[in-house]
């Protein structure tokens, strides 16, 4: 079987972006999309909850995708402020990020918690956009293979296939920093993940592995071309449409 991997682009709005404003942007990123005849990655936009419906309904007819940022495991129940997976496919999502770094951090995520978040999303027919990654402590102490080994072992649902499940390496100390790895340190992580999925997927060469952490357009390229890379996960530089197009551009 091939492993050819078709690359992904995805943004991450986090908690920014107001209607009108956001309008704006996903009405410029879907008419530059369209004018590629057949586009060679995949597009996506994870806006917060609030824009889902709307982000998706102007996107329909146009090659960009939505995805939530985040689920909750159960189907539906008495948790206040949580959406769950359901939710975010009946808003138009296609994908759903679980475990980002900020959510582990400020809402205390277990590799359990994102596992249960990640099972939710296959349960309803999303794509789930597992994010692993080390602290700069953890860098410093020589422990970063440990611990990506560790979140990807234990944060994957056990039926993870590469089409239901993605993986994205963020480095937490590359997020919003304006600091980057070299594309040396990424390639070895990243080969350094596909190699464990092998014990745990029997598609392993298949699932796309995303970069996470300060890409732009300036440095797309670079990290694009670097073995086992199969896309971005991009937080500020997603923001604008101008921004976010130039690193879909090294990938179209
Ligand atoms: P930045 O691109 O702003 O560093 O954020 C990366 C990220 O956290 C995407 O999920």
């Amino acid at each position: 079987m091939s492993d050819e991997r078709r690359k992904l682009i995805a943004g991450n709005w986090k908690m920014n972006g107001l209607v009108d404003t956001s309008v704006m942007e996903i009405k410029d990123l879907a008419a530059r999309a369209s004018k590629i005849d057949t586009p060679a990655c995949d597009i996506l936009i994870c806006p917060p909850a609030t824009l889902l419906r709307e982000m998706a309904r102007i996107s329909l007819d146009s090659p960009v995708q939505i995805g939530g940022q985040d689920c909750h495991p159960n189907e539906k129940g008495a948790h206040t402020g949580d959406i769950s997976a359901e939710m975010v496919k009946d808003a138009g999502g296609k994908f759903c990020i679980v475990g980002h770094s900020e959510r582990r951090a400020d809402h205390g995520e277990s590799n359990e918690t994102v596992r249960a978040k990640a099972e939710a999303a296959h349960r309803t027919g999303l794509i789930a956009i597992v994010c692993v990654g080390e602290t700069l402590e953890e860098r410093d102490a020589g422990k970063t293979l440990d611990v990506i080994t560790d979140q990807v072992r234990n944060s994957l649902p056990a039926a993870a296939t590469a089409a239901n499940t993605v993986i994205a390496y963020e480095p937490v100390w590359a997020i919003g920093t304006g600091k980057t790895p070299t594309a040396d340190d990424v390639k070895a992580v990243h080969a350094h993940i596909r190699k464990d999925l092998a014990g745990l997927m029997n598609d392993s060469g298949r699932v796309r592995l995303l970069y996470g952490g300060s890409v732009k357009g300036s440095n797309a390229a670079e990290l694009m071309a670097v073995e086992n890379v199969d896309g971005a996960l991009v937080g500020g530089a997603s923001l604008k449409a101008e921004d976010f197009w130039p690193i879909v551009n090294t990938c179209i």
